[in-house]
């Protein structure tokens, strides 16, 4: 039997047990009492009595043992022609003395703090800082609109807010202080401190009283020593898309995330103390969390924080530029990232002259992977493995992949391979049985979930059990359908609910129509994210105008697509919207979106019989075939 299945089957004869092991590579200030607290069945708590800081065990310890000299961060910046080392024990100055500033702020255990920076060093001290004072971070991806930090805001109450005079896109630079001071108004909770980074790109203007500049922040700070926390304390809270336009605040615990993030870099990623990863993400996802920030530094490997884009800066060749100057040892990033380098430089010419003889796999997320991608990576990577891994902002850490720090198990291209360990994936049909091998249906994840997963939602228990614990008692529903084949590997071909997934960015379709329908002039929406070859997806929105509306289309559609952007942000890479005469809908009102995805991606469709009026399908043939869509004649 190989090492993959030895390991699954040890953790499957005792799933609690199994966590000592990884346990023990953690420092404890009081060793748990137990692996897992089930007394709150659904909610269950991992390593119950155990006390330990996050930021402990991801600095400090590395330093005392002797590390601080190896590198731990190293910021490659081409958006700003810049490389920035800091070794532990550096990393380790930054962040106590920042930590320091915070807490005579008045910040400590359990309060919370608004990280929205891009990807500056900073952001990273930030983070840990937070985690070192017991305090528990949000951080708020920048390409988010004022909008959305304000509910953040409102919805975890931070004490601070920190964040930068401007992030670099190629092609402008992004203020980050008007969308703050708009967000502040939004928001009912109020912020008394702010804390910004002036960058040299740009210098933002204070609001006196309530801004100070990083610098004079820190000034005179005491450094301050690791906070004690309970195993079971929140680390931090990041919101992410759900059905709504109600961001949900997934939270992430000390103990169960160092123990999980900590054994998955070693046991899927195969990465060992000293090795350089480098997630080529965004610290405001969950992947730039655990695999830019705490995964990394937990395992004292050395981490690349890079903060500019695979093509245009300066070309499709830049990440095999970081790959070869920092010796990434093991890559991670989004098929949408290989698909734009491939779309430029089909080829892989422009990894020529760079030495990627230490790259040993790159490792792809965030998005379906189709199997071209994955193929063409590892043609260019001269057959190295190129793995597709599956998780979400819920689960904090992969629940399948190719886990090839135990074994290197064949690679099937449009599967992101097995259950990692600590995950029982099953496929269920609607009335939550097993559904049979090779068949779709939700994948669901039997509870308990290991730990690092969230254990709840930010602000209750009760929407966490309702949104993903109540279709299938006994289960996490992960929203992805899919199914298993004959060797147990997972594909994943669909969310269930209105999540649409742009550019590896998770979106709610089910918000864009909450943001459209705010318009004067809309009586009624719908959105649906349609393929797209760079992006995977991206939304489409349809309006329909109220009776007597007399304007012309086009000036709406314009306000409609300017109102997304304003509302959620550039991110949302909302670009596409037409005025129609009616949605198609069932004669019991319910909007037909699938039929329309369907329609606009070529796929085969049927009209359905309950179909209120056929004709109104027709009409979006014609709109769709004239937008450049293929549409197939139904079934
Ligand atoms: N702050 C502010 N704005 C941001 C931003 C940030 N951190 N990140 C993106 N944006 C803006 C962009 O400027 C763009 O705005 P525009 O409409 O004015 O052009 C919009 O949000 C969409 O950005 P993006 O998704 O980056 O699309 P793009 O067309 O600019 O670039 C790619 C295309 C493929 C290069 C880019 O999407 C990419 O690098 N994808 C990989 C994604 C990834 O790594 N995801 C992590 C999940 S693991
Ligand atoms: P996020 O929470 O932003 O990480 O997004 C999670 C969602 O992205 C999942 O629920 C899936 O829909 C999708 N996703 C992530 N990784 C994969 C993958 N390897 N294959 C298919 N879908 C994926």
């Amino acid at each position: 039997m190989g090492a993959y299945q030895d390991t699954y089957d040890r953790w499957r004869a005792d799933p609690e047990g199994f966590w000592h092991g990884p346990a023990r590579d953690i420092e404890w200030s009081r060793a748990p009492d137990a692996a897992l607290d089930r007394s709150g069945d659904p909610i269950f708590r991992w390593f119950p009595g155990g006390r330990l800081n996050t930021c402990h065990n991801m600095l400090d310890r590395h330093v005392r043992d002797g590390r601080g000299a190896r590198v731990a961060l190293i910021h490659d910046s081409p958006v700003t022609g810049t490389v920035t080392t800091f070794t532990y024990a550096e990393l380790l100055e930054r962040v106590r003395v920042l930590a320091g500033a915070l807490a005579r702020e008045g910040v400590g255990h359990g309060d919370r703090v608004v990280i929205y920076m891009p990807m500056v060093p900073e952001a990273v001290m930030a983070m840990l800082a937070c985690a070192r004072l017991g305090a528990v971070h949000s951080v708020v991806f920048g390409g988010f609109a004022a909008a959305e930090l304000a509910s953040r805001i409102d919805d975890c109450t931070p004490k601070v807010v920190m964040t930068a005079s401007c992030g670099i896109e190629p092609s402008h630079l992004v203020e980050y202080m008007p969308l703050l001071d708009r967000a502040l108004e939004l928001a009912t909770h109020p912020v008394s401190r702010c804390v910004v980074l002036q960058r040299p790109q740009h210098e933002a203007s204070l609001t006196p009283g309530r801004d100070v500049a990083w610098d004079a922040f820190l000034a005179g700070a005491e450094p301050a020593d690791c906070v004690d926390v309970a195993a079971t304390d929140p680390l931090y809270v990041l919101y992410t898309s759900g059905t709504t336009g109600v961001p949900k605040g997934v939270v992430r615990d000390n103990g169960g995330h160092a123990v999980a993030l900590n054994w998955s870099m070693s046991a899927v990623y195969g990465v060992d103390a000293g090795e350089v990863f480098w997630a080529a993400s965004d610290i405001g996802w969950v992947v730039g969390h655990s695999y830019i920030v705490y995964g990394p530094l937990l395992r004292g490997c050395t981490t690349v924080m890079y903060e500019g884009k695979p093509v245009g800066t300066p070309d499709a060749g830049a990440f095999w530029r970081v790959c070869a100057d920092h010796g990434v040892d093991v890559m991670f990033t989004a098929p949408t990232a290989m698909r734009a380098i491939k779309r430029v430089d089909s080829r892989g010419e422009l990894l020529a002259g760079h030495d990627l003889s230490r790259l040993r796999a790159l490792f792809l997320a965030g998005e379906r992977c189709d199997p071209d991608t994955l193929l063409w990576c590892r043609d260019i990577l001269g057959g190295r493995p190129v793995i597709d891994h599956w998780w979400q902002t819920e689960t904090g850490w992969p629940m399948a992949a190719n886990c090839t720090g135990l074994e290197l198990l064949p690679v099937k291209p449009g599967s992101p391979a097995k259950a990692v360990p600590g995950y029982d994936i099953r496929v269920l049909d609607e009335d939550g049985h097993d559904a049979p091998t090779g068949e779709i249906g939700g994948l669901c994840v039997r509870l308990p979930l290991p730990p690092g997963c969230t254990p709840t939602l930010w602000g209750g228990d009760e929407r966490w059990i309702s949104g993903y614990l109540s279709r299938f008692p006994g289960h996490y529903m992960t929203a992805d359908a899919g199914y298993l084949d004959l060797d147990g590997y997972v594909y994943v071909m669909s969310r269930i609910d209105d999540v649409i997934n742009t550019a590896g960015h998770r979106l709610s379709t089910g918000q864009m129509e909450e943001v459209m329908s705010g318009h004067p002039d809309v009586a009624e929406c719908a959105v649906v994210g349609v393929a797209d070859d760079l992006k995977g997806q991206v939304p489409m929105g349809f309006a329909v105008l109220k009776a007597g509306v007399d304007r012309p289309e086009a000036e709406v559609v314009a306000e409609l697509v300017a109102r997304v952007r304003r509302e959620i942000g550039p991110v949302a890479a909302f670009k596409q919207a037409a005025v129609v005469r009616a949605l198609p809908k069932t004669r019991s009102g319910k909007v037909l979106r699938g039929t329309i995805r369907r329609m606009a991606d070529g796929e085969p469709w049927h009209m359905p019989a309950t179909i209120e009026d056929p004709s109104v399908l027709d009409d979006f043939r014609v709109l769709l075939e004239g937008s450049g869509h293929t549409v197939r004649p139904h079934a």
